[in-house]
């Protein structure tokens, strides 16, 4: 069986849980949660429980074997509950007679951390973890079992289960909620929770959050209803539901953050911090945004979702809100005179999200795998500029975006190789670029960012040498005399009708 080094033991201490996520040569996916629940001390440190602990023996690979994942207490699991697919990444942990269990937070049902046995007799998924010091450098390394099925098997994503939020900002007063056309005045703080109708499914959260023009508030519903769905306080997810709600065709915006859009001239030649910070913010926004809308607008069309989806892209909805938070405190920190909301934004990602409305393959491609994988190549300049101009700070908040985005795209290449195999569609490369053709204008440019899009699952072959061709097939349908041989070859490119006003 192989086996997968993880990280040296020293990189666990900063948190107890971790979210992993693995990946194979064939691009089957396994998210599974670290649990770390002793108090081991820095393996450096002269406290360190590794003098302890009993004598290394050798493992068939030469490497020492420092210690049994019992006792260094390191456990891996499935992150989905086995009984109806629950997140465990927030299962609370007690001790019963036979061991460690974790108590999954949908329906109380506990699973041995080691055996992943149930009094249900339902079994989870867990992992041999061993502690191993390498020979060539002497550092502890945790090492898991992989998954029986697959090859090659890769650690895509090591992240600790904690979201680190910077306080948003306090809201613009006298605000003004419109949509589109409608425009409502009100100076009343909303609370969190609607005291009328408070949501009770995942779905109804979704909507709610779209319906929300307030960005704080947003981010607040955001982390309220991810942290209800994670700890099991939601009736369901609500996408079977016959009564789901619909959600909205473009997102509210308070009227002070949609009065313009920005024009890329004049965005190539600022050099202004704050403005780029702004900008960032803006695009985060309307992120939060995309991932409820996936959810809601895709999941009652596809009752086959399991909860991993959703699990997903609420956490999507969630790092998003914390780039948001992260950004626009940055922005308050460097320019107290430029809040968010003082300059203008734009709503080009939402043009994205219009034309892809109609598929859920399609807006995975487009959205996910075109939009958030080039911001993947994007990244690293922005840091370089910040780190330029001194502002360290601003680059740690960077760095954090980019690693939580590399995820972003994962989770955008899982799905969408998902999505594919259950239409029996064998080569999800070609049907991507398919997708690309029919729904994105222009060539996807490069440089590419060739390292971290492979982390994510996009090999070359999904992205060099393409091109869309939305704007040539909206032509064709322009010229055609045929509307039916049109229709069959554009039927879902839709013209965008967002229409905001100038300043
Ligand atoms: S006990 Fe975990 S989903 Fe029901």
């Amino acid at each position: 069986m192989e086996q997968l080094q993880i990280a040296p033991l020293r990189d666990l201490l900063s948190h107890f849980r971790f979210m992993i996520t693995l990946r194979s040569q064939e691009g089957k996916y396994h998210s599974l949660i670290l649990f770390r629940l002793s108090t081991l001390q820095d393996p450096g440190s002269k406290d360190s429980i590794s003098d302890d602990l009993c004598l290394p023996g050798t493992d068939e690979h030469g490497l020492s074997i420092s210690s049994s994942s019992n006792q260094r207490q390191i456990y891996v699991m499935e992150s989905s509950c086995p009984h109806l697919g629950a997140d465990m990444s927030h299962a609370d942990i007690e001790e019963c007679e036979t061991g460690m269990v974790a108590v999954c937070p949908w329906h109380r049902y506990d699973f041995d951390l080691k055996t992943g046995k149930s009094e249900t007799g339902l079994k989870a998924c867990t992992y041999d973890v061993e502690v191993r010091i390498d020979p060539a450098d002497g550092v502890e390394k945790v090492f898991m079992q992989t998954p029986k099925e697959g090859r090659n098997w890769r650690l895509v994503e090591l992240r600790p289960v904690s979201e680190e939020f910077a306080d948003p900002p306090p809201p613009p007063k006298a605000i003004k909620h419109t949509q589109m056309a409608v425009s409502i005045e009100t100076d009343e703080v909303e609370p969190v929770v609607p005291a009328v109708n408070p949501p009770k499914t995942l779905m109804q959260w979704a909507v709610l959050i779209l319906n929300t023009p307030n960005p704080t508030l947003k981010v607040e519903r955001t982390r309220h209803a991810v942290d209800l769905f994670r700890t099991g306080k939601l009736g369901s997810i609500g996408h079977k539901s016959p009564n789901v709600p619909r959600p909205p065709d473009v997102p509210l915006r308070e009227e002070s953050f949609a009065r313009n859009t920005v024009d890329p001239k004049k965005v190539k030649s600022r050099k202004n911090l704050a403005v780029m910070l702004h900008a960032l913010a803006n695009i985060e926004q309307w992120a939060i945004d995309l991932a409820w809308d996936i959810m809601a607008r895709f999941g009652p069309d596809h009752p086959d979702l399991p909860p991993a989806f959703f699990s997903d892209f609420s956490k999507m909805a969630l790092d998003e809100s914390k780039h948001f938070s992260l950004l626009t405190a940055r922005l308050a920190a460097i320019s107290p005179s430029t809040p968010y909301g003082s300059m203008p934004v734009h709503a080009s990602l939402w043009e994205s999200a219009t034309v892809t409305s109609h598929s859920l393959r399609s807006r995975l491609a487009i959205i996910h795998l075109v939009h958030e994988a080039r911001g993947l190549d994007i990244n690293p300049a922005t840091i370089e500029r910040f780190r330029r101009a001194g502002d360290m700070e601003t680059v740690r908040v960077m760095e954090i975006i980019h690693a939580d985005e590399v995820t972003h795209v994962t989770s955008g290449h899982r799905w969408f190789t998902w999505v594919c195999a259950q239409e029996g569609t064998a080569d999800p490369v070609s049907a991507f670029r398919e997708e690309v053709r029919r729904g994105w204008r222009g060539d996807v440019k490069g440089p590419f960012n060739v390292e971290d899009r492979e982390k994510a699952g996009l090999t070359p072959h999904f992205y060099e040498d393409l091109k869309g061709e939305m704007g040539f097939i909206a032509k064709l349908e322009q010229e055609s005399k045929n509307e039916n041989q049109v229709a069959n070859l554009n039927a879902d490119v839709a013209p965008l009708n967002i229409q905001y006003d100038k300043a």
